[in-house]
């Protein structure tokens, strides 16, 4: 797995997805630049998003909000106060750490011993192995087991308390070691705030200190009733955006996983109380269908019910993927109660309520929230297609290649356009008319350098799921070859039946 993260990572930087941020001056940590194909990808999942979630739904309509925001904004939504991680240093490397991230790699490195004992009796059972009761009997296991489950709990509990104390004891009783120098001596755990902070133009000191937002969702909640109104909303209804959030995040690591600055999609529900838990349930489902339509299944995407909640929150899940470093949160979807608009109109005095007609009373709505980051849905696109394969090379043997299988929907490129050779005229100029006409319906791509078979390979690498080669037949019979990504399958088609062979197919 660490091998696939290696290539994956590889493979963004050559074909021009992903680049380190500021790489000439050896770039800046956990900041990236998307590159030519990065920026299709990612504006094709936040189309995909924006598709599904506003113009499929007559009751969400979407915002774009400034980054910058009242500083009351944050004091209101508790992210001034409650914003942090707990933070720890080691004495001897003087590397930082997040304690709870310690905790966490604690405990992901027993469930890998409870893993090898089970991949270890499967092997030696074969076909009559049976997982769960193996689990539940196995007394190795079972001793794993619980002392995993100690752990999950005492984090939870000490999360929620904010116990900074037993975080350290924690970090001491499980012998947890500094991952660069092996040393074992600890500072006490404090509390870190992830807000980023500037400056509003001339203005001194804490009176004109600003926040960079580390949600979209604020914006979301100071325009509920500017947008409720003048969109003629009736609860229930929702409100969607994308953009930039940023954190100060302590240890920023696994490539795009994990940034100081980010994109997230989030889509704020509004519900008359009461209803929260019924709606709740009905996005989780919602956005699990979501995931699974862009090729998502059982095997690599989970629910997973938080431990401890956020300040705002009564109930939270996240859906999580199957990174290459193992399953981690990709979305959050919380019940987030009406804690925000209640502290929004309390520190602004300005009444944050809607009339409902069928109830015939004024509330303040309670809010059920889907929150994913774009860059880790790019990840998670990413882990799924990147593929391997061994395929015939057309000499009777077979040949490695590298193909993201990429949805349709969401690849950069749709077709490629390929004139069989570079210094035919002919070829040439047929190929580009083909590609003027082509390139009004869907994102191509017109590509005459290297061989035939190379371009196929750098197409199957940026996940281009269909090639149309312009031949020295196409001249006399008005056709060419439609290359199948997946398949490899070729097909004779009528260049006056290519639009909508294509169409048919990436629709
Ligand atoms: N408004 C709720 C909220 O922000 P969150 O769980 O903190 O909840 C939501 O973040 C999503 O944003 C996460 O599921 C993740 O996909 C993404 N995200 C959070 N922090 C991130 C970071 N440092 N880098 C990249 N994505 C991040």
């Amino acid at each position: 797995m660490e091998d696939l993260f290696k290539n994956i990572i590889g493979h963004c930087k050559t074909y021009g997805f992903i680049f380190p941020s500021s790489e000439i001056y050896d770039g800046l940590s956990a900041t990236y630049d998307y590159g030519p194909n990065g920026v299709e990808l990612k504006n094709n999942i936040k189309q995909a998003w924006w598709k599904s979630m506003v113009q499929m739904h007559a009751n969400i309509v979407g915002i774009d909000a400034a980054i910058f925001m009242h500083p009351q904004v944050w004091k209101a939504s508790g992210h001034v106060d409650a914003f942090n991680d707990p933070l720890i240093d080691n004495k001897q490397s003087k590397k930082r750490y997040r304690a709870d991230v310690l905790v966490e790699d604690y405990m992901a490195k027993i469930e890998a011993k409870i893993n090898k004992e089970i991949a270890k009796a499967a092997k030696r059972f074969g076909d009559a192995f049976d997982e769960a009761e193996y689990r539940s009997t196995n007394g190795r296991v079972l001793g794993y087991a619980a002392k995993h489950e100690e752990a999950r709990l005492r984090l939870a509990k000490a999360m929620t308390d904010g116990d900074l104390e037993d975080m350290h004891q924690m970090i001491v009783d499980y012998e947890i070691a500094c991952p660069e120098s092996g040393s074992r001596e600890w500072t006490e755990v404090r509390q870190f705030n992830l807000m980023f902070s500037t400056q509003l133009g001339a203005v001194a000191g804490e009176e004109g200190k600003l926040y960079l937002r580390p949600e979209t969702a604020q914006g979301i909640f100071v325009n509920f009733l500017n947008v409720q109104k003048s969109a003629r909303q009736k609860i229930p209804f929702g409100i969607a955006q994308i953009g930039k959030a940023f954190r100060n995040e302590i240890i920023a690591r696994q490539f795009i996983f994990r940034m100081r600055e980010f994109e997230q999609m989030e889509m704020q529900f509004f519900v008359a109380p009461g209803t929260q838990e019924q709606w709740y349930e009905h996005w989780k489902a919602e956005r699990l269908a979501w995931h699974q339509s862009l090729g998502g299944s059982d095997t690599d995407l989970r629910f997973h019910d938080h431990d401890n909640l956020a300040h705002y929150a009564d109930a939270a899940v996240d859906i999580e993927f199957k990174f290459p470093f193992g399953f981690k949160e990709l979305e959050g979807i919380h019940s987030r109660t009406d804690f925000d608009l209640t502290q929004h109109q309390e520190l602004s005095g300005k009444k944050l309520q809607y009339f409902d007609p069928e109830r015939d009373e004024s509330y303040v709505p309670y809010v059920v929230e889907t929150s994913i980051g774009v860059d880790r849905m790019f990840l998670s696109a990413l882990t799924r297609a990147y593929t391997v394969e061994e395929v015939p090379d057309g000499k009777g043997g077979s040949s490695e290649r590298i193909v993201l299988k990429l949805p349709p929907s969401l690849a950069p490129v749709k077709v490629a356009i390929l004139p069989l050779l570079k210094n035919n005229s002919d070829l040439t100029s047929l190929a580009h008319q083909i590609y003027d006409e082509l390139k009004l319906q869907v994102p191509c791509e017109y590509e005459e350098k290297d061989a035939i078979g190379r371009r196929y390979r750098r197409q199957d690498a940026i996940g281009t799921p269909y090639c149309v080669t312009v031949d020295h037949d196409s001249l006399d019979d008005n056709s060419v070859t439609v290359r199948d990504r997946d398949s490899l399958q070729q097909d004779r088609i009528a260049i006056s039946q290519l639009s909508s062979y294509l169409q048919e197919r990436l629709g």
